[in-house]
């Protein structure tokens, strides 16, 4: 059966990259028989310069219908003077939250081609392979009461909350837990317990589920430590377990640890496994249009979208494969430059993946 994908490319480096994965996506159909069609819709700063709005109705609708979706990066300064309703980060937090895409993977994963690309010392960092496993539809994301107002002193003043139901923690536990017993059974949960209530609840509720997973290591750390932890000691970790502001902040400090951000892909899937497959990274506005943007972190977004979205492990891995050929190759875009490396710009590097993709035929 054909399936659909919702293409939304977005802003910044956003369409630079996605093409580079739509290629990938086009030798997979003529090479290896992959049923796919695709559909693109505007998101972000794009849409609300076309529409007004930076998720409109449209786009709501194709990714509703659409089996899977493949996003590039939203945002820019252009935008960022705008009101926060019609913020091109909206149009992203809209789609999470609309489509209840709540567990949010972002594997962080050390190719060993890349070891010197990582500012961390090799030892530290060498064979790393952890999965952050952050909730993405709650939180002080989405928490009500938020805005600004003027306060009785006449100051102005901005609030937030931080909120989390025991359902909503429960659900994205035992997403953690599941993917725990797939890969070395610990499971870190990050939380701050220690001051806030909210957290102390995700900490309990989380005890609550792992008595349901006797296989699984539980432990617990509060997420400044666990910020030094992953630059003391990544390699500690298997899967770590976040809510939506902390798993945000911790997966750029992961990221780094993998040589560079344009090297995490990232899944955020419904109940049902459907899934927003996107790089964690940003539109990176400063280099956009330039053609030197990595393209790495889309294709393997496409790759987990293989796995996690249509059970394809063979061209996930095939994909997987064909990134480490390239790099295996020397090819290297501006990011993860060194010493004696081909270095090239986006399109080389889409074409150096699709080349050996199409060469492990
Ligand atoms: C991410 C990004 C987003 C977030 C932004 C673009 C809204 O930083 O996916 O990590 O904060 O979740
Ligand atoms: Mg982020």
């Amino acid at each position: 059966m054909t399936k659909k994908i919702a293409v939304l490319p977005g802003d910044g480096i956003g369409p630079e990259i996605v093409a580079e994965a739509l290629k990938v996506l086009d030798c997979l159909k003529a090479e290896f028989g992959l049923q796919w069609e695709t559909e693109p819709a505007l998101i972000g700063g794009a849409a609300y310069d076309a529409t007004g709005t930076p998720f409109p109705a449209e786009t709501l609708a194709l990714t509703q219908q659409a089996d899977s979706i493949l996003l590039g990066a939203v945002g820019g300064t252009k935008w960022e003077s705008l009101d926060y309703s019609v913020r091109p980060e909206r149009g992203l937090l809209g789609l999470r939250s609309e489509l209840e895409l709540f567990a949010n993977l972002r594997p962080a994963i050390l190719y060993p081609q890349l070891v010197a690309a990582s500012t961390l010392k090799p030892e530290v960092v060498s064979g790393l392979d952890i999965m952050i496993l952050r909730e993405l539809t709650g939180g002080i994301y989405f928490g009500k009461p938020r805005g600004r107002r003027i306060n009785e002193q006449g100051e102005r003043e901005g609030f937030n909350t931080l909120v989390y139901s025991e359902s909503e923690i429960r659900r994205i536990a035992h997403i953690g837990f599941q993917i725990a017993r797939k890969r070395n059974q610990r499971l870190c949960s990050v939380d701050k317990a220690n001051v806030l209530e909210c957290t102390e609840l995700w900490r309990e509720v989380v005890i609550e589920v792992g008595q349901e997973y006797p296989d699984v290591t539980l432990s617990h750390m509060y997420v400044d430590n666990a910020a030094m932890q992953l630059v003391r000691n990544p390699k500690q970790f298997d899967v770590m377990l976040t809510d939506n502001l902390f798993g945000d902040i911790l997966s750029d400090c992961a990221a780094m640890l993998s040589g560079s951000i344009g090297m995490l892909p990232s899944a955020s899937l419904d109940k049902h496994g459907k899934g927003l497959y996107e790089p964690i990274h940003g539109s990176a506005p400063d280099i956009a249009g330039r053609g030197i943007a990595n393209p790495i972190a889309t294709i393997l977004s496409l790759a987990m979208m293989l796995r996690y979205s249509f059970d394809d492990e063979i061209n996930a891995r095939r994909v997987e494969q064909a990134v480490i050929a390239a790099l295996d190759a020397g090819y290297r875009t501006a990011d993860i430059d060194c010493e004696g490396a081909r270095k090239v710009g986006t399109a080389q590097m889409g074409d150096a993946i699709v080349a050996a993709l199409r060469a492990s035929h």
